[in-house]
C-alpha cells in the first residue's frame, strides 16, 4: 500500500543531530539544536528541576488525566510569568489559556485556532525564522507570507524594511513575532522599535502573535524579555502568546508549553477557552502530567523560584562568555576574513554566523562540526574543550 510513498527528507534541525549521532570522530560537536549544555558538554538538568523533582516523589501523585486544558496550577503561573502578575487582561480574568505540547504545541493550536476563526487565512512570518515555522503554518492549512527581517549586511535586523512590509499588508493581517532571543538570528528590536513597531500595528488593527520560547535568555531577566508581548497588551491588542519551557527551565523532552489569548471580555474568554478545548481533544486528548507539575513546583514555590531565575541567568552568562571567547578567536587569533562581532552583538541560545551552505557541509566533511545549513549555530554546544577546534574549523571553511 505504501509503495508510492516518497522517502521525505531528513528534518532541518533534528536530521542535523541523526548525522551528528552516526559521526565515529571522537572531536565531533553538535551545534544543530538548540539545546543547553554544561561547559563539560553535558545535557544540564537544573537544580531547581532536581529539587522539583524530588518534592514531587514525595508527594506521591497519581498518574491520572490532567483537564483538557492541563494543569491549572501551571498554566496560571505559565501566563503570570508572561503577562506580570499586574496585567490588566489578566487582572480582569480575560486570558484564555491552556497548558500545550512545549511551543511547537503551542504554535500548532494556536495556528489551528487561527485557520478556524481569524478572517484572513495567512500569517506573516519574518524572512527568516525557525525551521519549523512555515511547516506548522501550512499544515495548519493557512498560507505562509513573508515580512522583512534579515539585513544580509550587517547580520541583524532590517527594521526600515520589516516597517515597511507592515505597512504594505492588508489590514487585519496577522504578524508571527518572536518575543525574544530570535530564532535562528539572535537579533532582537530594541524596546523604542517595539514600540514604534506597535503604532504601526495599531493604524493598520493587525495581530500579533507571539512565539516566545526563550524568555529569561536574551537578557537573563524574565520581565525585560516579555516587553514587547506586555508593550502590546498594554496597549490594548488582543493577542496570541506561545510559551515554551524547554529552553528555560531545560525541560525540552517533558514538552511543558503554553499557549493564550487576550480576549476582550470574560464572555468571549468562555467562547475561546471552549473552542480550544474542541481543537484540543482530537489532537492528543489532553497534555502530560509530569513536566508541567516539575514547572508549577518551580513557578510557584518562592524559593524554587528565586534558585531558577538564577540558574537561567547563569545559563545565559556561560553563553556570552563564549561569544566573547568565539569573536576573540575568529577575529583576533585566527584572522578570519570578515567581520565578526555580530557573533558577540547577538543574543540567546544561538548565532547565526553568516556561514554559506557549502562552508557548513565543509566543516561536517571535514572536521564533524554539524550546524544547521543556514549557518545558525547553537552557541550553548561551545565549552571551553571545543571552542578552539570549532573557530580553527571555521576559519579553514571560511579561507576556502
Ligand atoms: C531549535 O531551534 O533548535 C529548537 O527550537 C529545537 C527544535 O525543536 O527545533
Amino acid at each position: 500500500v505504501w509503495a508510492k510513498v516518497p522517502l521525505g527528507p531528513r528534518d532541518a534541525i533534528l536530521g542535523v543531530t541523526e548525522a551528528f549521532k552516526a559521526d565515529k570522530n571522537p572531536k565531533k560537536i553538535n551545534l544543530g539544536v538548540g539545546a543547553y549544555r554544561d561547559d563539560k558538554g553535558k545535557p544540564y538538568v537544573l537544580p531547581s528541576v532536581q529539587k522539583a523533582e524530588q518534592q514531587l516523589a514525595k508527594a506521591g501523585h497519581d498518574k491520572e488525566y490532567l483537564p483538557i486544558t492541563g494543569l491549572p496550577e501551571f498554566v496560571n503561573a505559565a501566563v503570570k510569568l508572561a503577562y506580570g502578575e499586574n496585567s490588566k487582561p489578566l487582572q480582569e480574568g480575560r486570558i484564555a489559556a491552556t497548558q500545550t505540547i512545549s511551543g511547537t504545541g503551542a504554535l500548532r493550536l494556536g495556528l489551528a485556532f487561527l485557520a478556524r476563526f481569524f478572517p484572513h487565512k495567512s500569517i506573516y512570518l519574518p524572512d527568516k525564522t525557525w525551521a519549523n515555522h512555515a511547516a506548522i503554518v501550512k499544515d495548519c492549512g493557512l498560507e505562509v507570507k513573508h515580512y522583512k527581517y534579515y539585513d544580509p549586511e550587517t547580520v541583524g535586523v532590517a527594521f526600515e524594511g520589516f516597517k515597511a512590509d507592515v505597512r504594505a499588508a492588508p489590514n487585519g493581517s496577522a504578524f508571527l513575532l518572536h518575543a525574544a532571543a530570535f530564532n535562528p538570528l539572535g537579533t532582537d528590536l530594541t524596546k523604542e522599535q517595539w514600540a514604534e513597531l506597535c503604532e504601526i500595528f495599531k493604524e493598520k488593527q493587525h495581530f500579533a502573535f507571539f512565539d516566545m520560547a526563550y524568555q529569561g535568555f536574551a537578557s537573563g531577566i524574565f520581565e525585560d524579555d516579555a516587553f514587547p508581548v506586555r508593550h502590546f497588551v498594554e496597549q490594548g491588542f488582543p493577542i496570541a502568546l506561545c510559551q515554551s519551557f524547554a529552553k528555560n527551565m531545560g525541560l525540552y523532552g517533558e514538552r511543558v508549553g503554553a499557549f493564550s489569548l487576550v480576549c476582550a471580555d470574560k464572555d468571549e474568554k468562555a467562547r475561546v477557552d471552549s473552542q480550544l478545548k474542541i481543537l484540543i481533544r482530537p489532537m492528543y486528548s489532553n497534555p502530560p502530567v509530569h513536566g508541567a507539575r516539575l514547572a508549577a513546583q518551580i513557578l510557584n514555590s518562592p524559593e524554587l523560584y528565586k534558585d531558577w531565575k538564577v540558574e537561567v541567568k547563569g545559563m545565559a552568562d556561560r553563553i556570552i562568555a563564549m561569544r566573547e571567547a568565539l569573536y576573540d578567536l575568529l577575529q583576533n587569533k585566527y584572522k578570519t576574513p570578515g567581520d565578526w562581532s555580530h557573533v558577540k552583538k547577538q543574543i540567546g541560545m544561538f548565532s547565526y554566523t553568516g556561514l554559506k551552505p557549502e562552508q557548513v557541509d565543509a566543516l561536517a566533511t571535514h572536521a564533524s562540526i554539524y550546524l544547521t545549513r543556514d549557518g545558525r549555530i547553537s552557541m550553548a554546544g561551545l565549552n571551553s574543550s571545543n571552542i578552539e577546534y570549532f573557530a580553527e574549523n571555521v576559519s579553514k571553511a571560511v579561507k576556502g
